[in-house]
């Protein structure tokens, strides 16, 4: 089972996100914590967690850094008797938030792995994201983390911004490896609606060579890369229990969980959740829709997807060509950027 905790606070909104998140309701973060315990209770029933069976817990946002140490206190009195022994317990985090202080009181409370979202150690690139952090703010909370105890240390870039070249890209993958981190989560830049971005969508481009470019660089550096924007010698549990199609509890405004063939939304709406954390919308998903889900999940990443899910004369095919592998009934993507294109051949239902 894993756990998915959602913070919907941000010191300032980038300019290409979506996540549900708040920039002037920071009053508001006590009365939504106790909100959240409520849910995380409620949910805990729901998904019948009796015994010891968390395996991983992901702290997302929004940012985490934003809430102190003391207010995840309970929520970790709730959670702890039911973590398993080996549990990963990730904590996103921003640069300019992550203290010191707030590193070390996350470690005391359990947290195992911390991913920052640093985007770039370019300033004038961090600038015109609207990020709140300098390249001089990420390294020392990088390097805070390490001193606060933390062995997997994650960092996330965002390339195909319209001034993105190869040479920045490749300084920005230098720095982050010269930093004590074991995994990076790389994304292609992509236009949301309701962000600034929208109105001006060519500052993303679509640069397929300069995506092979920072994929085969961090790879070169000794990341595997486990899908299409995750690498690391450590791969994270959370994010394959996703991929792998296991069930998650999701906490807070905005998140979302799922339980076998049917999927949660609690409010998005701060106000409207932190009076009835236990509105919750269902909805059921058809078995088309989880076995195409499966099949895309499983294309992105090394999952893989069983043969049972797709047309098998045409995967075959792409077994010929040295597009997919196959090994104990499962077929394996050999190229992740092209989940889509081998998502709909193999497809019978789309
Ligand atoms: C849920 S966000 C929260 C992380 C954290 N608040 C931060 O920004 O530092 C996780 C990551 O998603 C990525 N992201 C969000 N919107 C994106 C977009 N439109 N295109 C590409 N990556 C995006 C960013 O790299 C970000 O760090
Ligand atoms: S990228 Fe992170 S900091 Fe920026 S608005 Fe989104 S959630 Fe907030």
């Amino acid at each position: 089972m894993l756990l998915y905790i959602h913070i919907p606070f941000c010191d300032s909104k980038c300019h290409y996100c979506s996540f549900n998140s708040y920039v002037d309701r920071f009053h508001l973060k006590k009365d939504y914590m106790l909100s959240l315990k409520t849910h995380l209770l409620h949910e805990m029933q729901r998904f019948e967690v009796k015994k010891v069976d968390i395996e991983s817990v992901f702290i997302g946002g929004g940012t985490p850094s934003t809430i102190p140490p003391q207010l995840y206190h309970d929520i970790f009195g709730i959670i702890k008797p039911f973590l398993k022994d080996d549990a990963e317990i990730t904590t996103e985090a921003n640069p300019n938030s992550a203290t010191k202080e707030w590193l070390f009181g996350m470690r005391e409370l359990g947290v195992n792995r911390v991913s920052f979202g640093v985007q770039s150690f370019d300033d004038e690139k961090l600038r015109v994201l609207n990020r709140a952090h300098s390249k001089d703010m990420a390294l020392k909370a990088l390097n805070d983390a390490k001193n606060a105890g933390f062995e997997n240390i994650s960092l996330d870039l965002i390339y195909n911004f319209y001034k993105d070249t190869k040479e920045l890209l490749k300084k920005d993958i230098d720095t982050a490896f010269s930093l004590p981190i074991n995994h990076i989560s790389a994304y292609s830049l992509t236009i949301e609606e309701n962000t600034k971005f929208y109105t001006t969508p060519s500052v993303a481009k679509d640069d397929v060579e300069l995506a092979d470019f920072v994929i085969g660089y961090i790879k070169s550096k000794g990341f595997v890369q486990y899908e299409i924007s995750n690498f690391g010698t450590y791969k994270s549990k959370h994010n394959l229990g996703y991929w792998e199609y296991k069930d998650y509890m999701g906490v807070g405004a905005g998140a979302v969980g799922k339980l076998k063939n049917k999927r949660y939304y609690p409010s998005k709406l701060i106000e409207e959740y932190i009076k009835n954390p236990l509105k919750i919308q269902i909805e059921e998903l058809s078995k088309e829709d989880t076995k195409l889900e499966k099949i895309f999940l499983g294309f992105r990443s090394e999952v893989g997807v069983n043969e049972k899910l797709v047309d098998k004369e045409k995967a075959f095919l792409l077994v010929d060509k040295g597009k997919l592998t196959y090994k104990n009934g499962i077929f394996y993507n050999q190229d992740f950027l092209l989940a889509d294109e081998v998502t709909s051949f193999v497809s019978n239902d789309i």
